[in-house]
């Protein structure tokens, strides 16, 4: 219930509003002068003030201006004997929500009082409505309804207004760029660059001179000189993706700009000092790199200042339908056709399925079925999944390409699924499985045992 702050210097008054809004379901605070009200208005956060105009000591329209300046948002109903409607005029112009002729009924105040709280309500709920539409759209390209991803955003808000380094870690296709991109543009640097270079995509003896530029003649078929990465980012943000694999005279040279913020061209002399936010990731864990000792532990401990880690999409399965949503309506304008959503059959696949290439691959299937649909719903018939659980051709490991163990396993979970039409008993026999071990691995993977069969 609201509280209420009474300054009234009659006693009786006062008794009488207290007794009359205390009926009504207020709490009441009373004050018979300016000074006590100023007091409690300090210990106490009432809800709205209503105060008389002629008081001893400090006048009413002196506390009113006080109030204001305190807390601009809080409703003051002024007070004012019949005859000095003036004064009830300037404390309007000072702030005052409304003001009550005296001598008023108490319903008459009662009227009042409820018509501003609800006003202030309206306000706040406006204003609550408004901040929340704003959060929603601030990453519009960006799906988190996962708890997980939700986590995600709310560190990149705290950690893009610093100049701290990020080391994003993410399976392949989780969204790494995208995550890098949102620490940019939600930083101070947003007007300045930003620039990638992914080592892997750079034969090594380039990978220097992409990084920090060379001087005209530095090596044979350097005609002219030309800048890096690094200073081309100045101002900006520096995105270094595939971190894990920059072999090991680059991860020295790396070291040193994060160290000192300085480094040199190639075949130059004059030191050069940039101003540049660093965003690392990787699709490896770098631990397991430097237990066996390709990656440096000392770079490792510069770039992992705040880890980012994005979870693979079959974590974090509730991402789906959004996810989905947005690339239909995405391709959809794309291919100008009318797609407005996804049957369930065809939605039941997408969720079931493993999806080792994460959201890019998510998005993949989306754009194929979306190019082979031919009405306003996407149907299993417009959904092909690349299966992975068979073996590749010219098969240089025995493990399908890009797959662990554990992901082939679930793999094959999911085939044993499809053959027995969803048939869990069926299924586990098709593993050599118990029904049980079956269930607990699907657990694992999260897929619900909501039915048994
Ligand atoms: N949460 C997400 N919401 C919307 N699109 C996403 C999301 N995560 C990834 N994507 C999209 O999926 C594709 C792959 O993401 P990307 O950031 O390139 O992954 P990574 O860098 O980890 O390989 C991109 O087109 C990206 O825009
Ligand atoms: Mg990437």
């Amino acid at each position: 219930m609201p509280t209420i702050l009474i300054v009234e210097d009659e006693a009786k008054m006062r008794r009488l509003l207290e007794l009359d809004l205390t009926e009504d379901g207020f709490t009441t605070i009373s004050a018979p002068d300016a000074e006590t009200a100023l007091k409690k208005l300090h210990e106490s956060t009432p809800d709205l003030v209503i105060t008389d105009l002629k008081l001893p000591g400090m006048s009413g329209l002196e506390f009113l201006e006080q109030v204001k300046r305190a807390n601009e948002a809080l409703p003051v109903i002024v007070m004012t004997a019949f005859g000095t409607v003036e004064t009830a005029v300037e404390a309007m112009k000072a702030g005052a929500s409304d003001y009550v002729l005296k001598p008023f009924s108490l319903a008459e105040m009662r009227l009042v009082v409820h018509k501003e709280l609800d006003v202030r309500h309206l306000r706040e709920e406006n204003r609550s409505l408004r901040e929340a539409l704003k959060k929603r759209h601030e990453y519009p390209n960006v799906v988190a309804q996962s708890a997980k991803m939700q986590e995600v955003l709310s560190t990149v808000e705290r950690v893009a207004p610093t100049n701290a380094t990020v080391l994003l870690g993410g399976e392949s296709g989780a969204g790494k760029d995208l995550i890098a991109r949102c620490i940019h543009e939600k930083s101070r640097r947003a007007n300045g660059p930003f620039i990638k270079i992914n080592s892997t995509a750079i034969p090594e003896n380039l990978l220097e001179s992409e990084l920090f530029g060379y001087e005209k003649g530095a090596f044979t078929g350097a005609t002219s000189s030309k800048p890096g990465k690094f200073e081309l980012a100045d101002k900006g943000t520096l995105f270094l993706d595939e971190i894990g694999d920059v072999p090991p005279t680059i991860q020295v040279k790396l070291l040193r700009v994060l160290q000192e913020r300085e480094f040199e061209r190639l075949g130059g002399t004059k030191t050069l000092k940039v101003d540049v936010r660093l965003i690392a990731a990787t699709n490896r864990d770098l631990r397991e790199a430097l237990e066996q000792g390709t990656f440096r532990e000392d770079l490792y401990y510069r770039l992992n200042v705040v880890p980012i880690d994005i979870a693979p999409l079959r974590e974090r399965k509730e991402d789906i339908p959004a996810l989905v949503q947005l690339f239909l309506s995405r391709f959809a304008s794309e291919l100008n056709k009318e797609i407005t959503g996804i049957a369930p059959e065809a939605m039941r696949m997408l969720m079931e399925h493993y999806w080792p290439g994460n959201v890019r691959e998510l998005q993949n299937v989306i754009e194929r079925g979306s190019a082979l649909s031919s009405g306003p719903l996407l149907n299993s018939s417009d959904i092909r999944i690349e299966s992975r659980t068979r073996p590749a051709a010219a098969g240089n490991g025995f493990l399908p390409e890009g797959l662990t163990l554990e992901q082939w396993e679930d793999e094959m979970i999911h085939e044993a699924l499809r053959r027995a039409n969803g048939n869990k008993s069926q299924a586990a026999r098709l593993l050599g499985l118990s029904r049980n071990a079956l269930r607990y691995r699907l657990s694992k993977i999260g897929i619900a045992d909501e039915q048994e069969n």
